[in-house]
């Protein structure tokens, strides 16, 4: 039919033109706005790339406090949320809980819900990043069975959603500083990726004029498949059904190049990287770092190690260009830091959040967009009359 084209996974079709983050997959290389991330990693918090995406800038002395004290304001839970949270039957995937949540705190900001407006857009978008901690805080907490810990206006972002999830200890100002160190780490490598799945769903939904909580709730949703963010949940029970197996890496690896087993290496390969993905170098020096501590040491990180190592010397890998993707690290992280591997990909989303918001602006603004409506090639029948049906 003319000049439509067939792109499964639209791997050859760009879908907008964005100033966000900038990608060369052959060589191994990410920008946020122009910032390499490996300088991001080591020179700036979550916040600062958070303003980074959300306001085009790194911030200048006293934006950042500005800021951070506009989210602090905002950080609570509106009244009456955590019914929301605390309604779903023990047992429920933090993930479905997190989803539902957002989509639901449309109905608690009534006040902010008007896409067209920019100032209702600014401040739902505030309020979106300001309170995604305290909601996936409480969901640790609920599924854990824990009370519930309250915001604390006196701690910054990242301590302040440690503390919400893990409490305070007695005598202690806020959480240890190297786990909160580890975490905004963790946060500023997942803030953007262009238009992976769950993001080109926050602009495929954004684009039919949905609210940011709807479209972000969408992104949630995309963000929870194992082939996306929940692979780094599928990475950790990957590592542990290769220690409970006799025969271990070896017999894994051979059951991944059997084609018929459909088992994938989860935490490896990309659609855009062929060469290495560089969040994944960052994320493994800082899960030496954590785990080499004294007394910190996890079999599966070693298991990891090793499963790395004989993913590259293999051939399948090599000739497929699949390497460690940002997925294959953090979950022994996250297990370090005291999360349940069911909660790993709630982390993501938080992580996520800036980016998704970014792209829903841009979006907004950008005079092309139009409504996300990709076209298909039909394979069905030719015209048939249900009356004939029986004879056919
Ligand atoms: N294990 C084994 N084989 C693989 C893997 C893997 N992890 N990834 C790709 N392949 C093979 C695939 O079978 C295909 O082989 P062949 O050409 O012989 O049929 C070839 O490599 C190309 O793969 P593809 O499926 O066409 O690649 P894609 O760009 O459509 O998929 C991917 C990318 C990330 C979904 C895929 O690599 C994958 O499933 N990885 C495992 C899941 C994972 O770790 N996902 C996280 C992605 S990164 C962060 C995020 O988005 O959350």
């Amino acid at each position: 039919t003319g000049l439509v084209t067939i792109d499964p996974g639209f791997g050859n079709t760009a879908a907008c033109r964005s100033d966000i983050t900038y990608i060369d997959g052959a060589a191994g290389i990410l920008r946020y706005r122009g910032y390499p991330i490996e300088e991001l990693a080591q020179q700036a918090t979550f916040l600062e790339v958070c303003h980074l995406l959300l306001r085009g800038e790194l911030p200048k002395p006293g934006q950042l406090d500005a800021f951070a004290a506009e989210l602090t304001a905002q950080s609570a839970l509106p009244e009456g949320f955590e019914r929301v949270i605390d309604a779903f039957p023990s047992g429920t995937h933090p993930m479905i809980t997190l989803a539902a949540a957002v989509n639901a705190l449309a109905a608690f900001h009534t006040e902010n819900a008007d896409p067209t407006d920019d100032d209702q857009v600014e401040r739902a978008t505030i309020a979106l990043l300001a309170q995604l901690p305290a909601i996936a805080a409480r969901i640790h907490r609920t599924s854990a069975g824990l009370e519930p810990v309250a915001t604390d206006s006196s701690l910054a972002y990242v301590e302040n959603f440690l503390n919400m999830t893990f409490g305070k200890t007695e005598g202690e100002k806020g959480p240890d500083p190297l786990l909160a160190k580890a975490m905004d780490l963790l946060l500023t490598l997942h803030a953007d990726h262009e238009l992976n799945c769950s993001t080109s769903t926050v602009r495929v939904v954004g684009s039919s004029g949905a609210t940011v909580f709807a479209s972000v709730a969408a992104g949630i949703n995309a963000l929870s498949g194992p082939l996306h963010g929940g692979a780094n949940q599928a990475v950790l029970e990957m590592l542990e059904q290769i220690q409970n197996t006799e025969g271990g890496i070896d017999t894994f690896i051979e059951q991944v190049k059997d084609r018929e087993s459909k088992t994938r290496l989860m935490g490896f390969g990309h659609r855009v990287y062929k060469n290495f993905d560089p969040r994944s170098r960052e994320i493994k020096k800082l899960a030496q770092e954590i785990l080499n501590q004294p007394g910190a040491n996890d079999p599966l990180f070693d298991l990891a190690l090793q499963l790395e190592e004989r993913a590259l010397s293999d051939s399948y890998f090599v000739d497929r260009k699949l390497y460690p993707n940002v997925d294959f690290y953090t979950g022994v992280i996250y297990r370090a830091l005291g999360f349940s591997t069911e909660m790993f990909t709630v982390l993501f989303a938080l992580g996520r959040l800036p980016g998704w918001l970014a792209h829903w602006h841009e979006l907004r603004k950008d005079p092309d967009t139009r409504i996300a409506r990709p076209r298909q090639l039909y394979t069905g029948p030719a015209q048939r009359s249900v009356a004939a049906r029986d004879n056919a």
